[in-house]
């Protein structure tokens, strides 16, 4: 697999991450020799436009290409993709996999649909395949629910894993900005693309929630069931009542395997302040997977840059060459098992639905009766009222006000809310929020 000891490094992209693992490798590479016995050697990088991009601080023995042709016929012994999207991305993954070579990928998308394939080409193959960075980008979380915690039983995961999202949200919750506020701030900034969509509508939170249940219960999930929500409908004033009930609000992943069922679910929660989710401000990423023995594991960090991306791009590429010097084969055992199809279920409804409780948010124009008949609605569904919460407002045609509920399934929930938005005095459609708490 290698030559002249030397293990040769191929690399697709050449972007925010491809360059941060360029800079992390040149400046690393010695210690990698010296302190691991790994000597790796940058052969080739293939970028549609690297002729516009300014490549004269990589060492000049590197080649160049833009030919995905030349790319897949380069002799290398490991490939890092890192272009992202679908095409050509699998053809380099499924390739090189079928050439018996080891691979390093960041990309959440094709993990989370293509995952199971390419563990099991890769356990064909007897090759390495890491995606340590396609979740939570430079926390280690896959290492540690694949090893550190695989003798205890997980009995969920929940976590903060999309930084635009929960860059928006502090912001909101710290300024009391309104949500475009708060989206173009972390656009003038860099933190969220000029076409936010994937992010803000849940859809990438999804894609890392379905990478992380399947690692933990061993169950092959289609991201496209997962119930999912996005931020857009959370308004400035949901974080003036958050902050009167002690909490906040977060944009989570969360999945629970209760009785050999699984529930799974993204979008906005209240969080109570005493959690540690809470406190998970900014860009920054969390992740809590929750043992039957240890109890939580809390990991933060970036979830995403250059730097931190790199750091688990390389740190998989150095788990992979130690795999080709005979210590690692375990690695691949427990990750290929992780995508097995389990006997798991996904509960969409039913009597195992999870329940929380709820906070509600009206916009109304204001008028006698209102609560009444919203208490009616609830009450036909026996669900209990905990708190009603009205601020002080001056537009009765616009008015915020807030209902909080006791423990109640989700799909009664949402039974009642669908009821709600028929009613002629809301000038928006409620917002639902599950509430989280200890
Ligand atoms: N950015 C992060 O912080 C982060 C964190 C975790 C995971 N990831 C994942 O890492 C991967 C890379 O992300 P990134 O942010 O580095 O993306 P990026 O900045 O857009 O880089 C992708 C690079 O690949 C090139 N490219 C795209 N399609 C190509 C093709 N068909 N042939 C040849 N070159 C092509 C692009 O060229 P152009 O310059 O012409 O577009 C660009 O240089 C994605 O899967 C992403 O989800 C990113």
């Amino acid at each position: 697999m290698t030559k002249n000891g030397k293990i040769r490094v191929s690399l697709a992209g050449l972007g925010t991450v491809g360059r941060g693992v360029v800079r992390l490798l040149e400046r690393e590479a010695p210690r990698y020799r010296e302190r691991f016995g790994i000597d790796l050697e940058l052969e080739m990088i293939l970028d549609r436009s690297y002729r516009k991009k300014d490549t004269s601080w990589i060492a000049s023995e590197v080649r160049f290409t833009d030919s995905l042709d030349e790319f897949l016929a380069a002799p290398s012994d490991l490939v890092v993709e890192l272009i992202g999207g679908v095409d050509p991305a699998d053809q380099i993954i499924r390739s090189a996999l079928g050439a018996r070579k080891s691979v390093v990928t960041a990309n959440k998308a094709l993990m989370a649909l293509y995952g199971t394939d390419y563990l099991n080409l890769a356990a064909e193959a007897d090759s390495y395949l890491g995606f340590e960075a396609s979740v939570a980008g430079g926390i280690p979380i896959i290492q540690v629910i694949n090893h550190s915690l695989s003798s205890d039983q997980v009995l969920g995961v929940r976590g903060i894993l999309n930084g635009t999202c929960n860059f928006i949200l502090s912001a909101m919750a710290s300024g009391q900005t309104e949500y475009k506020d708060a989206l173009a701030e972390a656009q003038s900034l860099g933190y969220a693309e000029s076409d936010p969509t994937l992010d803000v509508s849940g859809g990438d939170a999804r894609d890392k929630l379905a990478i992380l249940s399947t690692l933990c219960f061993h169950a092959a999930i289609d991201p496209e069931k997962i119930p999912t929500k996005g931020i857009e409908e959370v308004n400035a004033v949901d974080f003036v009542y958050a902050e009167r009930i002690d909490s906040t609000i977060k944009l989570l992943g969360v999945a629970t395997a209760r009785d050999d069922q699984l529930c799974l679910r993204v979008g906005p929660f209240l969080v109570d302040n005493s959690l540690l989710l809470s406190r998970i401000a900014g860009v920054l990423n969390a992740v809590e997977v929750m043992g039957a023995t240890v109890g939580p594991v809390l990991l933060s960090g970036s979830g995403a840059g250059e730097g931190p991306t790199a750091v688990s791009v390389l740190a998989d590429v150095l788990r992979a060459a130690q795999q080709g010097k005979g210590a690692a084969s375990t690695l691949l055992s427990s990750g290929e098992t992780a995508f097995r199809i389990g006997d798991l279920d996904f509960v969409m409804g039913g009597e195992k639905e999870e329940t929380y409780p709820f906070y509600l948010r009206f916009f109304v124009k204001d008028r006698p009766g209102i609560i009444a008949t919203l208490t009616r609605i609830l009450a036909q569904r026996k669900i209990n009222i905990d708190l009603v919460l009205q601020e002080s407002w001056s537009d009765r045609s616009n008015f915020p006000f807030v209902i909080t509920v006791e423990p109640t399934r989700f799909s009664s929930m949402q039974e009642a809310v669908e009821e709600m938005k028929t009613l002629d005095f809301n000038c928006l459609d409620p917002l639902v929020l599950p509430i989280l708490k200890e």
